[in-house]
C-alpha cells in the first residue's frame, strides 16, 4: 500500500545530503515529516545551523499518509476539548491551530505550493450526532469562528445536521514537505534520509547515535510521531491508531465533493477532492482502530471501499494506505522539555489525526521552548495536558496491561504451524518456550521473534499491510522483522522455527 502522495513524489524536488562527518549542529531534528521540517525551517531561519535525520524517507510516516486537510474545523473536537478542559484550554488550542494554519499558508504561497481553499464541515446522520454538531458551531462560534449550521449538505447522501466553516485548506503534503526541505537547504541546513537515532544522551550536548554514524548537535528536537526516547513517557501516554484513505477515479460529470468533509458519527468516514491533471480525484477514509488490537484490517478496507461504490458505482480505486497518529489520554497534544534535558531536549506528539496544523502549532512551541520564548498559548495547553490526563491514562495503561498478559498467552497456548504460512498470511505461535511470528510474503518465509523490542509487547499480523503491528504502543514491522514506525528502536530479530531456512548469514 502507498498512499497517491508518496506514488507522485518527484523525490529530485527534496534536496538531501549523506551523513556529514564531523561537524557539529546547534540543533539536531528527528524526524521528517511535517512537525520536523517545519521545525528546522523555523530554527534555520533564525540563522541555526540544523540537521534533519530521517529514519526512512521524507513523509514516509504519518505525513505522507494523511488526507492532507488544514482546517480550524476538526470533526467535533472543539467541543470536545472544551467539555473536558473548559473554555479556556479550548480557546488556546484553537489559538495554536490558527497560528499553525496562519504560518504554513504563509509559506506555502511564498513558495508557490498549491492550495485549493475550501470550506471544511463535520455532518451527522443520526440525531444523537446532529446535537454533538450543534454543540461543535455553538463552541466555533464562542471562539469567534464564522461557522454555519445546515439541514442539508453537498453530500449526497442524507444528513441530520452539518457545521461548516468556510475557507479552509487542503493540499498535497508532500508538496509541502518538498517546499520546506529547499527552503532547510537555502539556509544551510542539512537533511539525512536512512538515519535511524539508536541512542541519545539525557541532555545536550549530545552524541547522537544513528545507524549511519554519529552526529553532534547541542540541542535535540524528537519529531517521530512516538517519541522514541523512551525516557519521554510518551508512548505510555498515547494511544496510537490506525485508519485507511483511498482514492477513486470517478465517470467525467460524477459527483466529488467541493468541500472536506468528516463525519460526527458512525460509520467514521471523511471525503474531500484531489486535483490531478484535468480531473478530480476522490478521496475517502475511515476505519479507525487502535494499532494492533483489530482481527483484520483489511475487512475495515473492505468496508470503506463498499460504502465508496454505494456512492459511485463506477468509481475506480487507484490508491488505497494507513495513517498511524497517536491520541494523548487529555486529548491534547503532548509538546515540550523532557524530564532532565535542562531544555535541551524537546518532543511533540498526540496530534490525534489533526497534524496539518497540531504539527506546526508543535514546531511552533518547539522553536519558541528553544529559542526562550514560547508563544503565548502554550502553557495552557501543556497543564491541560498534564494535570487532566490522569484518570484516562491510567485506563489506558490497564488496557496495555491487559493486551501484553493477553498476547502472552495467546502464544503459549498456539504451536507453530509444521509448514510455513499461505502467502500473504502471518501468525504466531510458542517455539522453544518462546513467541515466534511466521509469515509468508512475496514467496518469503520469516519467523522473527514475536516479542516487541520496545517492552516487550506480542506481536499480532495485520492482514492488511502484511506488517507485524504491536498492540501496546503501536511499533509496527515488516514481514522481515524492519522496524517501520513506532517507539521501538530495533528491527525483529530472526528466530530459528520448524519447517524455516535460516538466512544468509545465520541468524540475528
Ligand atoms: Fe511498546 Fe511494543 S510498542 S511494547
Amino acid at each position: 500500500m502507498r498512499s497517491l502522495w508518496l506514488d507522485t513524489l518527484d523525490c529530485s524536488t527534496i534536496p538531501t545530503s549523506d551523513l556529514p562527518i564531523g561537524i557539529s549542529y546547534d540543533i539536531a531534528v528527528v524526524g521528517a515529516g511535517l512537525t520536523g521540517l517545519a521545525t528546522a525551517v523555523m530554527l534555520a531561519r533564525s540563522g541555526r545551523r540544523v540537521i534533519v535525520l530521517e529514519a526512512r524517507t521524507v513523509g514516509a510516516a504519518a505525513t505522507g499518509n494523511t488526507t492532507a486537510k488544514l482546517t480550524l474545523l476538526q470533526g467535533t473536537r472543539l467541543s470536545e476539548l472544551r467539555s473536558r478542559h473548559g473554555l479556556d484550554t479550548a480557546r488556546a488550542y484553537f489559538k495554536a491551530n490558527a497560528a499553525a494554519q496562519h504560518w504554513l499558508l504563509e509559506m506555502c504561497e511564498e513558495a508557490g505550493v498549491p492550495v485549493q481553499r475550501r470550506p471544511a464541515s463535520t455532518y451527522a446522520t443520526t440525531e444523537d450526532g446532529a446535537e454533538r454538531v450543534r454543540e461543535e458551531w455553538r463552541t466555533a462560534r464562542e471562539l469567534g469562528l464564522d461557522a454555519e449550521f445546515a439541514q442539508t449538505s453537498e453530500l449526497p447522501f442524507p444528513i441530520s445536521g452539518a457545521v461548516i466553516l468556510e475557507d479552509q485548506a487542503q493540499f498535497d503534503p508532500l508538496d509541502v514537505l518538498a517546499a520546506l526541505a529547499r527552503e532547510l537547504h537555502a539556509h544551510g541546513g542539512i537533511l539525512v534520509e536512512g538515519a535511524r537515532l539508536t541512542a541519545a544522551g539525557r541532555k545536550g550536548p549530545f552524541t547522537l547515535t544513528t545507524t549511519l554514524g554519529e552526529v553532534r548537535a547541542d540541542r535535540l528536537v524528537l519529531a517521530t510521531g512516538s517519541t522514541v526516547l523512551d525516557r519521554s513517557g510518551h508512548p505510555e501516554r498515547t494511544v496510537p491508531h490506525r485508519s485507511y484513505a483511498m482514492t477513486y477515479r470517478v465517470p467525467a460529470g460524477a459527483w466529488v465533493p467541493h468541500g472536506m468533509h468528516i463525519s460526527a458519527d458512525g460509520p467514521d468516514r471523511t471525503l474531500r477532492s484531489v486535483p490531478s491533471g484535468d480531473e478530480e480525484l476522490l478521496l475517502v477514509g475511515g476505519g479507525d482502530h487502535v494499532t494492533g488490537r483489530d482481527e483484520s484490517p483489511v475487512r475495515r478496507i473492505q468496508e470503506i471501499d463498499e460504502w465508496a461504490r454505494d456512492l459511485l458505482p463506477e468509481a475506480e480505486r487507484t490508491h488505497t494506505w494507513a495513517a498511524q497518529d497517536y491520541h494523548s489520554a487529555s486529548g491534547l497534544p503532548l509538546v515540550g522539555a523532557l524530564p532532565g534535558s535542562d531544555g535541551t531536549l524537546v518532543a511533540a506528539t498526540g496530534f490525534a489525526k489533526w497534524g496539518m496544523t497540531n504539527g506546526v502549532a508543535a514546531a511552533l512551541a518547539m522553536t519558541g521552548l528553544l529559542e526562550g520564548q514560547a508563544p503565548a498559548w502554550h502553557p495552557a495547553l501543556q497543564e491541560g495536558s498534564g494535570l487532566r490526563a490522569l484518570a484516562s491514562g491510567a485506563a489506558m495503561t490497564a488496557s496495555v496491561a491487559a493486551h501484553l498478559a493477553g498476547g502472552w498467552a495467546q502464544a503459549e497456548l498456539h504451536e507453530l504451524p509444521s509448514s510455513p504460512p499461505p502467502e500473504g498470511t502471518g501468525s504466531v505461535g510458542r517455539a522453544e518456550g518462546r513467541p515466534v511470528a511466521i509469515s509468508t510474503v512475496e514467496g518469503r518465509t520469516c519467523a522473527l521473534s514475536a516479542v516487541c523490542p520496545h517492552l516487550g509487547g506480542v506481536l499480532r499480523w495485520n492482514d492488511a499491510e502484511l506488517s507485524w503491528d504491536c498492540p501496546l504502543h503501536g511499533s509496527r514491522f515488516a514481514s522481515d522483522g524492519t522496524r517501520l514506525e513506532g517507539p521501538a528502536l530495533s528491527d525483529l530479530r530472526t528466530v530459528p522455527a520448524p519447517g524455516v531456512a535460516a538466512p544468509p548469514g545465520g541468524l540475528g
